[in-house]
């Protein structure tokens, strides 16, 4: 294992303002990471073992593992050397080469040889949030009001990071609960940065290809691929309704209807049932004041672009409370895909299809329609 510097010329992306080559300094001691020998690791996971698996995304396979120092380490693999999957590899090293924050999970170190693209992490052993709120860990309920409500605070710090003191500022494209882990204390740790984009000073949006989890997008970043700092805000405040109630961004309803989260919770606000939002299996245990507030901040962050506050500004009112003023807007999102899976990522659902620009094409247009009938309604 040696300290060292990285340069890794990535494969050409669709998405031009992706830098093609990425450096990586290490120079600064609180910036450190390390590169790995493919032995190391190799040994660290035992081979890769089934057994160490601790879980699987778009990317590749995460494993758990104990370096020869004792540590554990979580190592993510790249499951094939596409060049989409190492442009993810390229883009996830770069950017986390760059941060440092409590509420963000830290590069450790990589490995690049081969066929082998491995990247190295601390291990944290409460998982992810979408493991409690709605995986092997939800019956256990570990997750009681003020854990739900600290981690919603880490995550929205962890963004404030990454929108207005990282430089260039960064937009991490895919906020949502398989994306928040959670350390020995249960303090979030916003991870997996696969599809984050760099933002240079002085630009407010670029236009990409859409990228993200379904039931999380930001109705004008789905349609026409605008991505700015708001388009995590809107998903953070669907994250925020999500471990508040328990429920998923977007369920399917008996005879297949599908109705997204801000449309379930929608009528309690307008009848100031606050309560009914909460998680049942909390029991009834929480603070009303912070809900009350919490369901509030949800709302704007999930409003027009305009009206969304900053993340800045979420945290300021998370911590103190402040109920804002302006009149509720609440808005009905409107599923913007036909899909029955809802941790479905645009790409999953590229992949899939066959003539990929047609059906992406009619994804479009259908977006479209639902942010036709929201003006209407608006
Ligand atoms: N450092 C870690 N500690 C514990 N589990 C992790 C760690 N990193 C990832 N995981 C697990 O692996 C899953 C996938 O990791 P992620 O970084 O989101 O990769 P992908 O790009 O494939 O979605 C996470 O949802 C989480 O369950
Ligand atoms: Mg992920």
């Amino acid at each position: 294992m040696k300290w060292g510097c990285f340069c890794y010329c990535s494969p050409v992306d669709e998405d031009k303002e992706q830098p093609s080559v990425i450096k990586v300094s290490n120079s600064t001691k609180e910036h450190q990471w390390e590169v790995y020998s493919l032995k190391e690791l190799l040994q660290a996971t035992n081979n890769f073992h089934e057994d160490h698996k601790i879980g699987e995304g778009g990317f590749g396979s995460v494993y758990w593992g104990r370096t020869s120092k004792g540590d554990e380490i979580a190592v993510k693999r790249l499951k094939a050397v596409t060049m989409k999957a190492e442009m993810e590899f390229a883009v996830e090293v770069e950017i986390l080469g760059r941060v440092r924050h409590k509420n963000l999970l830290g590069l450790r170190g990589f490995y690049v040889g081969g066929d082998e693209r491995l990247i190295v992490y601390n291990f944290m052993p409460n998982h992810s949030l979408i493991t409690h709120l709605h995986g092997h860990l939800a019956a256990d309920v570990l997750l009681d009001w003020p854990r739900r409500m600290n981690i919603v605070l880490g995550s929205a710090e962890g963004l404030v990071y990454l929108h207005h003191e990282a430089n260039p500022h960064i937009i991490h494209r895919d906020i949502k609960a398989s994306n928040v882990l959670l350390d020995a204390k249960f303090e979030a740790k916003v991870a997996d940065f696969g599809f984050a984009k760099l933002i240079p000073e002085g630009v407010s949006h670029v236009t990409t290809r859409v990228k993200g989890t379904l039931g999380y997008l930001a109705p004008e970043y789905a349609m026409w691929g605008k991505v700015s700092e708001s388009c995590d805000v809107y998903s953070f405040g669907i994250l925020l309704l999500e471990i508040i109630s328990g429920k998923k961004p977007l369920e399917k309803l008996p005879g297949g209807i599908k109705r997204d989260i801000i449309q379930w919770v929608t009528p309690y606000v307008e009848k100031a049932n606050y309560n009914d939002i909460v998680d049942p299996r909390l029991k009834g245990n929480f603070n009303k004041e912070e809900l009350k507030n919490a369901v509030e901040i949800a709302l704007r962050c999930t409003a027009k672009p305009e009206k969304r506050p900053s993340m800045i500004e979420v945290v300021d009112r998370l911590k103190n409370g402040i109920i804002s003023t302006h009149k509720k807007e609440v808005m009905q999102v409107k599923d913007c895909l036909d899909v029955s899976e809802d941790q479905y990522t645009i790409e999953d659902y590229e992949d899939e299809e066959e003539d990929e620009d047609t059906d992406y094409e009619r994804f479009q247009s259908r977006a479209k329609r639902n942010w036709d009938e929201l003006k209407i309604r608006y």
